[in-house]
């Protein structure tokens, strides 16, 4: 018999996996030109070619055992040396290769780092809408996840913030440019949630962290800057994730950085790499962390996902949903008219778009649209959108 928790992990299941595989039935069905599936973030922009030229150079360089052995709990050196050196040129920081930890993705990243930091019942603020899968990572620690709501533009709320810190936070969880509502917080957010978090940690003499994961940092529209966390805050723990970025997250490549200065260090980075083993990745991949460190500033077509964005944001706009428009990310979340559980049945069932209510995220009353996917396949569910706007009375 398998264990309870993970019974009722399977049962409950991922409501966005679900629609994914509900998505590839109904292709069968109806054809796969008359259903339109935006329910998953799985990129679609090709990877750069710089990447697939370094995999190809990496084979010739090495050795196949300096290539595909083991390599340090933390990654190689090398590689954590250029993480540290390409944060340094574009954001001025003072990392080294002892600051870095090469993760499987951004998902290992943050496992570790929770497994590191959390006593059981210790709590971690997420601030609403949030990526749903903090949940299982907060819980798989024996972590209390605790809830801040937004405002109306799906920024966090401070007042809520500073209501909801005890003795008992250990960390919150930032995730800027956002999924699900593409929002970039703003400078005067990120310097109102620093100085209620270091308030706190003199109110109750405890160290608060900001885990700041950043799997779309480099996927910002119209210009829009996005907050480097550890500016704002000393104690943050940067995660980072080149599955968005260069279009591979089945290659499963992240890492962590831990400035030097962020409280408990020395035995934060030692405990990161013990996590890293124990959890069970060992390392990152190690042909991968090579690869990607000789390529840093390569980055997938990021104007295809702004062109998306447009096409979506402009023609939905138009015929009358109410959409926040996303400045980074890759989705849109738009206002359901009735309601969320009702309007993701409608869209499925009678039109054949496959979306997912943000309830789950913690902004209940919203559809996530990905539209991480062909500029044609928007295109060609314009109408179905438009016919569905229409029997709303939009
Ligand atoms: C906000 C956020 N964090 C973390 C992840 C996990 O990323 P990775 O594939 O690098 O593990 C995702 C993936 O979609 C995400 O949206």
């Amino acid at each position: 018999m398998i264990s309870d928790v993970m019974r009722k992990n399977v049962e409950n299941g991922s409501q966005i996996r679900a629609m994914f595989q509900m998505g590839k039935e109904m292709a069968k069905e109806f054809g796969e030109e008359n259903v339109y599936d935006f329910s998953l973030g799985n990129p679609y922009t090709p990877v750069p070619e710089e990447f697939a030229q370094a995999v190809r150079d990496c084979l010739d360089e090495y050795s196949s055992t300096e290539l595909h052995g083991y390599t340090d709990n933390r990654g190689y050196e090398d590689v954590r040396q250029a993480m540290a050196d390409n944060l340094n040129k574009r954001f001025g920081s003072h990392y080294t290769a002892d600051n870095i930890a090469m993760t499987v993705g951004a998902a290992s990243g943050l496992n570790a780092i929770l497994k590191t930091l959390l006593n059981p019942g210790e709590e971690v603020i997420v601030l609403c809408p949030y990526f749903t899968e903090y949940r299982n990572y907060i819980a798989n620690y024996s972590g209390v996840l605790v809830e801040v709501k937004c405002d109306d533009n799906l920024m966090p709320d401070i007042a809520d913030l500073q209501a909801k810190i005890t003795a008992k936070t250990k960390c919150v969880i930032v995730n800027t440019p956002n999924n699900p509502s593409g929002a970039i917080y703003t400078d005067e957010v990120m310097k109102q949630m620093a100085a209620t978090l270091e308030a706190k940690q003199k109110e109750f003499g405890t160290d608060i962290y900001i885990i700041s994961d950043e799997p779309y940092r480099e996927l910002v529209y119209d210009g829009a800057k996005n907050p480097f966390v550890p500016d704002y805050y000393k104690n943050t723990i940067v995660g980072y994730s080149f599955s968005k970025s260069m279009s591979i997250p089945g290659e499963r490549m992240g890492y962590l950085a831990i400035g030097s200065d962020v409280a408990d260090f020395e035995m934060m980075m030692a405990a990161v790499s013990t996590a890293i083993r124990i959890l069970g990745p060992v390392n990152a991949p190690s042909l991968i962390q090579k690869a990607v460190a000789k390529c840093l500033d390569a980055q997938t077509d990021v104007g295809y996902y702004d062109e998306n964005r447009k096409l979506l944001y402009g023609s939905l706009t138009e015929m009358g949903y109410e959409c926040i428009k996303p400045q980074g990310a890759f989705y849109l979340m738009v206002k359901t008219p009735i309601e969320e559980a009702q309007f993701v049945e409608l869209a499925r069932n009678k039109y054949h778009i496959l979306v997912v209510g943000t309830g789950s995220f913690g902004a209940p009353g919203y559809v996530r649209i990905a539209y991480c996917c062909s500029r044609e396949k928007i295109e060609r569910s314009l109408p179905a959108f438009e016919n569905m706007a229409k029997e709303l009375g939009l």
